[in-house]
């Protein structure tokens, strides 16, 4: 089991989540976290740091869903620089709170600049 960074982190990107994890297992994109999920260890304390609800465990999505973001996770984890460092979250954060279908739309694949 992995946990895993979903659609609503798209241009929200508190990054509350990098600084309690145990294992330093995000990696930081332009617009988006993706946490490794081979090194993830299951812990959860992540989880309820984030203010936008982004990061779920992976038997909380089935079918599709769980496929698309377990790949997008696992694909950007291994080719983004980690991140363990909170820095300040985009100014417009809260407008993006909640925004459909922010993968298909806005997501960057470009690497964040991490430590
Ligand atoms: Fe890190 Fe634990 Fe969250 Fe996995 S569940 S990403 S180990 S804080
Ligand atoms: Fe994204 Fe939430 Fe972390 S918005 S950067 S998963 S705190």
């Amino acid at each position: 089991m992995t946990y895993l960074v979903v659609d609503n982190c798209i241009k929200c990107k508190h990054m509350d989540c990098v600084e309690v994890c145990p294992v330093d297992c995000f990696y930081e994109g332009e617009n988006f976290l993706a946490i490794n999920p081979d090194e993830c260890i299951d812990c959860g304390v992540c989880e309820p740091e984030c203010p936008a609800n982004a990061i779920v465990p992976d038997n909380a999505l089935n079918g599709a869903e769980l496929e698309k973001w377990m790949d997008i996770n696992t694909k950007y984890s291994n080719i983004w620089p980690v991140i363990t460092q909170k820095r300040d979250a985009p100014p417009d954060a809260e407008d993006w709170d909640g925004v459909p279908n922010k993968y298909e739309e806005h997501f960057s694949e470009a690497p964040g600049e991490g430590d």
